[in-house]
């Protein structure tokens, strides 16, 4: 049977970097409050020119570069994202328009800030199934263009940026792969992360535009709460299910929302804080690329060494939540 390797890594972010200092000229904020309340100093923030296929090609290509690999052998694109190019064709069609390969499969999943962790999950399903050999698994949002810049609760918490890696078969059992995956999901806290308008329930109206539904909007205490328990309780299942125990691991991916909530989670899981990846005083929270370029900037800065244990972990509208171990 053949494992699934992450073989390469790589990122993309655009070049405007909007401070904490800036938005206080926008919306009624400070610095500190942004800095002590969520610990992101700046974001990036994409322009018109830039849409979320733009930003995810890029990190591709940055994967594909970083190990001088041919584009033509990849054989699928999955890339997860809450802020399409637009509502159909995919992003991933458009990714795959931009690299110029066409033919191989490509599709978008949504699952919010879980949704690269789900696609790790399915490219190793597809690749340990046999089916393919070569996948691409992005994680591209583009926030900024959705958030409320009135709207200090959440603007100040949002950027934007892609994250891509390289899924490939392995023969060999001894040799790095994903150990584990584990997915959930609950309907029931929908409410409380939501863009309302532009679906079939409210499609775009004047009136969805006036109530500004095209929104993000978010019940941030209850998010919290909720992020605190299931980054948790998901780590612990996909350690028990990669038989490892959490003294084993050598690094700790959490999805970047919230410096409390990964201080949290580091706490509860009683790992050493250095063997935490952390990215969101830069880059703020970035949806489902928070995870991949955060993997990406630790693996440019040798921090993943071969036999290391990763666990990536993440929690997201829906409510959806997933982690990853990956044995380096
Ligand atoms: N600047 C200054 N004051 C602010 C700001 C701001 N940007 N935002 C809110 N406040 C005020 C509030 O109005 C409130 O004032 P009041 O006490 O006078 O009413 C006060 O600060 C406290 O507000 P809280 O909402 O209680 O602040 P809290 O400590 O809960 O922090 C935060 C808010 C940062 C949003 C936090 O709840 C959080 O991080 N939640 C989780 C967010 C998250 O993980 N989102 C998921 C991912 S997003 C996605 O999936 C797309």
């Amino acid at each position: 049977m053949p494992y699934a390797k992450i073989v390469a890594t790589g990122a993309f972010l655009p070049e405007k970097v909007v401070t904490n200092a800036d938005l206080e000229k926008i919306v009624d904020t400070t610095d500190e409050w942004i800095r002590t309340r969520t610990g992101i100093l700046e974001r990036r923030v994409s322009s018109p020119d830039e849409p979320s296929s733009l930003l995810a090609a890029n990190a591709l290509i940055d994967a594909l570069d970083s190990i001088g690999m041919d584009k033509h052998e990849l054989d699928f694109i999955l890339v997860a994202t809450v802020t399409p190019d637009m509502a159909f064709p995919s992003t991933a069609c458009w990714i795959q328009k931009r690299l110029d390969i066409n033919q191989i499969p490509a599709l978008d999943i949504s699952a919010a800030c879980s949704g690269f962790m789900y696609g790790l999950s399915m490219a190793r399903a597809y690749i340990e199934s046999g089916m393919y050999k070569n996948i691409a698994v992005i994680g591209v949002e583009e926030l900024t263009k959705i958030a409320n810049w009135e709207d200090r609760s959440t603007c100040v918490l949002f950027g934007d940026g892609a994250g891509a890696v390289i899924v490939q078969a392995t023969e060999d059992e001894s040799d790095g792969r994903i150990l584990s995956n584990y997915l959930g999901a609950d309907g029931r806290y929908g409410s409380l992360l939501m863009k309302e308008a532009e679906g079939t329930v409210n499609p775009a109206t004047h009136e969805t535009i006036d109530k500004k539904m095209h929104y993000i909007t978010m019940e941030g205490q209850e998010t919290f709460k909720q992020a605190v328990r299931v980054m948790k309780s998901s780590s612990v299942e996909a350690l028990k299910r990669a038989g490892l125990k959490e003294e084993d691991l050598d690094l700790v991916i959490p999805h970047q929302a919230n410096i409390r909530i990964i201080d949290a989670l580091a706490q509860r899981l009683k790992v050493d804080y250095s063997k935490v990846q952390v990215t969101i005083d830069r880059y703020a929270n970035s949806s489902s690329a928070t995870i991949p370029i955060a993997l990406n900037e630790a693996n440019r800065d040798g921090k993943l060494q071969p036999g290391n244990h990763v666990l990536m972990v993440a929690f997201g509208g829906g409510l959806t939540w997933g982690s990853t171990v990956v044995r380096w």
